[in-house]
């Protein structure tokens, strides 16, 4: 039984005249990384801001457990944190006072700040800048700074903006790996991101924010299943396919996109048996004197899941 930590109902925000949410509704499970994707502008600043409640939302409601967040702010605030998409940190602080600063903000003193603030540091990669003014560490650093500061209270949920923009492939892992040890804590991770292959690899189930309206919610494979499309076949032989030859495969193949230009077969399959068909196919084609140089499958991904529900792609 899955256990709901946070759930966002029939949320509606304008600015102005402008709807930024239009009756966004969903749901973040204990222990999960929940993904929230979608271009720029498309709203995921916002539901995470007024899930907070940073920001208050014109329609709907937000409750973590079973309590709103609306009437019991004070108590609630101590569960979640949220990991602003710009450097929340303070500049002139070192790495060490400000993480002790975040922490005698939610109450911790003594022993406990002190142990708090090093192992931070420790799990962060951030000892080795403890007396670095934060303006003075380079921009994945910062990142780093500004999540250690919103871990220092041990929340159950954590919100976190856009942590991985700017930050380089080595550093991007450091902080996937983080992310997972998280939700290996039981802890549940709202992970907004531009990054498609960051949130396949991460994500337990993402939201698909579009114009400000949740078009999808699901896990990525099952997303992937629905509305991935098809899984694409490039197969090259030794020679150039007869005509006849080429006429048996697409006959044998019509409920497929099937091309095929000189010593290379491209088919689109439906991702149901399209194995079983692939290696049918091989046989045959060895069977006729044709040797297989070369096979690719393309699978299907959440890029393609994104273009086919919105006609765009999400670039990254
Ligand atoms: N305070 C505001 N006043 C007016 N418009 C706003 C305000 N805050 C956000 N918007 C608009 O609402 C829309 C959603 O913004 P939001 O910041 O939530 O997008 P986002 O999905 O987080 O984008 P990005 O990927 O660029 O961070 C945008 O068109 C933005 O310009
Ligand atoms: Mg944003």
């Amino acid at each position: 039984m899955v256990k709901v930590v946070c759930k966002a109902l029939n949320v509606t925000k304008n600015f102005g005249k402008f709807r930024a949410l239009d009756d966004v509704s969903l749901e973040m499970y204990e222990a999960e990384v929940f993904g929230l994707l979608g271009s720029n502008g498309a709203g995921k600043s916002t539901i995470t801001k007024i899930m907070t409640g940073l920001l208050n939302a014109d329609e709907g409601k937000i409750s973590f457990f079973d309590y709103e967040l609306e009437t019991n702010y004070r108590e609630l605030k101590k569960v979640f944190s949220v990991v602003p998409q710009e450097i929340s940190c303070y500049h002139g602080f070192s790495v060490k006072e400000n993480i002790r600063f975040f922490g005698e903000m939610y109450g911790l003193k003594g022993k406990e700040l002190k142990e708090k603030t090093e192992f931070l540091m420790q799990w962060l990669s951030l000892k080795k800048f403890e007396d670095r003014a934060a303006k003075d560490l380079s921009g994945g650093y910062k990142r780093l700074l500004n999540i250690a500061c919103s871990l220092v209270n041990d929340p159950l949920i954590i919100f976190m903006d856009e942590p991985t923009v700017g930050l380089d492939p080595r550093m991007r892992q450091l902080l996937w790996q983080k992310i997972k040890e998280l939700k290996d804590q039981g802890k549940t991770v709202c992970l907004t991101t531009h990054y498609l292959d960051e949130a396949q690899a991460l994500c337990n189930r993402v939201g698909l924010l579009v114009n400000g309206r949740l078009v999808v919610q699901g896990k990525p494979n099952e997303l992937i299943t629905k509305y991935g499309g098809y899984r694409i076949l490039i197969m090259k032989v030794s020679k150039i396919i007869e005509t006849e030859d080429a006429e048996a495969i697409k006959s044998s193949f019509k409920d497929e996109q099937t091309e095929i230009i000189g010593q290379t077969i491209i088919i689109s399959f439906n991702q149901e048996h399209s194995l079983e068909k692939i290696s049918l196919l091989t046989q045959w084609l060895v069977g006729k004197g044709y040797e297989v140089q070369s096979s690719t499958i393309k699978e299907p991904e959440l890029e393609d899941v994104f273009l086919n529900l919105t006609g765009e792609r999400l670039r990254s």
